[in-house]
């Protein structure tokens, strides 16, 4: 709104300077204006003018108003002011706004968006949390922004830890009930994530072993009995267990489809790619060359040829008539075009080792047209989470950390938190507490960016944290709570107040950034500037005892304001508030 009426001006004003160029503003952080453009130096160059004088000329151009003031900058800024008047009218419209003035796209796409990963017997690990974290942050912001957005937790459930698991369980006498060895004690979890590990230890040393798994993987995925009917009860069970892990972090999903509810469109797939002649026999495999100008380009050194830019072809089906990852990645994409009309974009967040794999994927599903043309396929990479050495996060003895374990670690320090502020919470506050901290610990991070995990500095109740966001709320509903008047109209009359409603325009700008970088950085700043704009306002004003009533009441509609603003902001990044602490 404000953008748009500042632009419009700012083109009004260049039109009679014959000026051709569209002219725009961005917001600014320099304490000498709110807005600023910064196109003169372009328009001066194609004009071959003095850009000062192109600035100050448009600046001239421009009637007087209430709302905004105008000035030329050197070297060749226009800066623009937004007076009282209109920080107070945009307050007020926000207020009422249901989305607090966010402005939202008017066109939604439809997005599926896929972020869990998890897989079936073998544990979460911390591998699956940034993808959780930032999967679910992205999907509600996609949301608030208008999007109709699904998201699809695909579950990786058809793959060799399938065969592995069974196998090892069936040599530990664990299902002896499928193979007519008696009665069938049912499975548990412990049963689960003891027989991942070991097998997998063995299939790098006994070569028997992994021969035989994947047999019994092939059986599996030809649905062979028993080799199912097992594959269905370790599924069932494995994915109890995630759904709890996953909610605990707030991340929920609206698929809880897997690689095996793919498996059903992998045999249409596979045609499709035929028919489009793609489809080549290597080493008794079936391949789609999918490498561009540019790549596997042979360098030869002293007799020995090696590759620049590498790009294998992309595996589809394997001699013995088993189908890979890619293959149940290209028929989940042919999947989500039939069951839904026209989507927009396709996303998925994992670490930079799916890299390869997602241009495998995508470049099969355009050169097949399973994707159609306008459809963006977009992998989105995100950084690792590193241990103090600045090594990915690993247990003392060097294990992968599982990730209960991190959420334990993450209410334990959450709980002694509280105890230091003599709060009496309980579980349900520090698993919020807790979680609020890794969150955003983890989103004021570009995504792809590698960062630290360290706990103390997350879980303060000062600085850029989540607990101090959370803190801020709380607060403000203390003093909510305390005075019992109704909201006023806002009235700017301090510097504090007028920071806020410049704090709550930067947080409102900032969700369109983090839209077209899929990163949530920004909003996080932004969030965190908010609130301690607020904390100047509470150290300077005293809310309660103030005897201007007018003024209360204009406090009253503020706080409320900054509240709605930050709920939001907060609901985007999936934390919730506790009601103390
Ligand atoms: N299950 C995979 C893993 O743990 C991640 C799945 C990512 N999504 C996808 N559609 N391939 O590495």
């Amino acid at each position: 709104m404000i953008k748009s009426q500042i632009e419009k001006l700012l083109n009004e004003a260049a039109k009679s300077e014959e000026i051709e160029d569209k002219l725009s503003c961005t917001f600014s952080s320099r304490p000498e204006c709110d807005y600023q453009c910064n196109d003169c130096f372009a328009i001066a160059k194609k004009m071959g003018k003095n850009p000062y004088e192109i600035a100050e000329n448009i600046v001239k151009n421009i009637k007087n108003n209430n709302f905004y003031k105008f000035s030329a900058a050197k070297p060749a800024f226009i800066n623009i002011q937004l007076t009282d008047q209109c920080l107070a009218y945009i307050a007020q419209v926000f207020l009422h706004d249901n989305f607090c003035g966010v402005n939202r796209n008017k066109h939604g796409q439809l997005v599926i968006l896929d972020y869990g990963g998890a897989n079936v017997a073998k544990a979460l690990h911390v591998g699956h949390l940034r993808p959780a974290i930032i999967g679910e942050s992205l999907k509600r912001l996609y949301k608030l922004m208008g999007d109709n957005v699904i998201s699809d937790v695909h579950l990786g459930d058809w793959g060799l830890q399938m065969g592995l698991t069974e196998l090892q369980l069936f040599e530990e006498g664990k299902l002896d009930g499928y193979f007519g060895k008696g009665e069938n004690k049912p499975l548990t979890l412990d049963d689960l994530n003891e027989a991942y590990p070991k097998a997998s230890l063995r299939k790098n040393i006994e070569e028997d072993f992994k021969k035989k798994a994947e047999q019994w993987t092939l059986k599996i995925q030809r649905r062979e009995s028993p080799y199912f009917e097992i594959y269905q009860e370790i599924r069932e069970l494995s994915v109890k267990e995630i759904k709890v892990n996953y909610s605990r972090l707030g991340a929920e999903f609206d698929l809880w489809y897997g690689e095996s509810t793919a498996d059903e469109y992998c045999g249409e797939a596979i045609d499709i790619i035929k028919q489009k002649g793609l489809l080549k026999q290597s080493e008794g495999a079936l391949v789609v060359e999918v490498a561009q100008e540019g790549e596997n380009v042979p360098v030869t050194k002293n007799g020995q040829t090696t590759y620049l830019n590498p790009m294998p072809p992309c595996l589809i089906q394997k001699s013995n008539g088993a189908v890979l990852y890619a293959t149940t990645d290209i028929a989940t994409i042919l999947m989500r075009n039939k069951l839904y009309k026209n989507v927009d974009r396709i996303e998925y967040v994992t670490d930079a080792r799916q890299k390869m794999h997602f241009t495998q994927v995508f470049r099969t599903c355009k050169l097949s047209g399973i994707s159609p043309e306008k459809q963006d396929l977009i992998h989105i990479v995100n950084g690792t989470m590193n241990g103090r050495d600045g090594k990915p996060f690993k247990t003392r003895s060097g294990d992968t950390i599982k990730l209960e374990d991190i959420i334990q670690m993450l209410c334990e320090g959450a709980m002694k938190k509280l105890k230091a502020n003599g709060v009496e919470g309980g579980e349900d506050e520090a698993l919020k507490i807790g979680v609020a901290a890794m969150k955003f610990g983890d989103l004021i991070n570009n995504v792809s960016k590698d960062y630290i995990f360290d706990l103390d500095k997350f879980m303060a109740f000062e600085g850029k944290t989540g607990p101090y966001i959370q803190y801020t709320v709380v607060r403000i509903n203390s003093i909510l709570n305390k005075v019992n008047l109704p909201a006023g109209d806002i009235i700017i009359n301090n510097d504090q107040v007028r920071n806020i409603i410049k704090a709550i325009l930067k947080l409102n700008s900032s969700y369109q950034v983090c839209y077209k970088e899929h990163s949530l950085n920004n909003l996080c700043a932004s969030v965190f500037d908010l609130a301690s704009a607020f904390s100047s306002f509470y150290n300077e004003h005293n809310v309660v005892n103030e005897k201007d009533k007018n003024v209360q009441a204009s406090y009253i509609a503020l706080l409320t304001l900054v509240k709605r603003c930050l709920m939001q902001a907060l609901d985007v990044l999936a934390i919730e508030v506790p009601e103390k602490m």
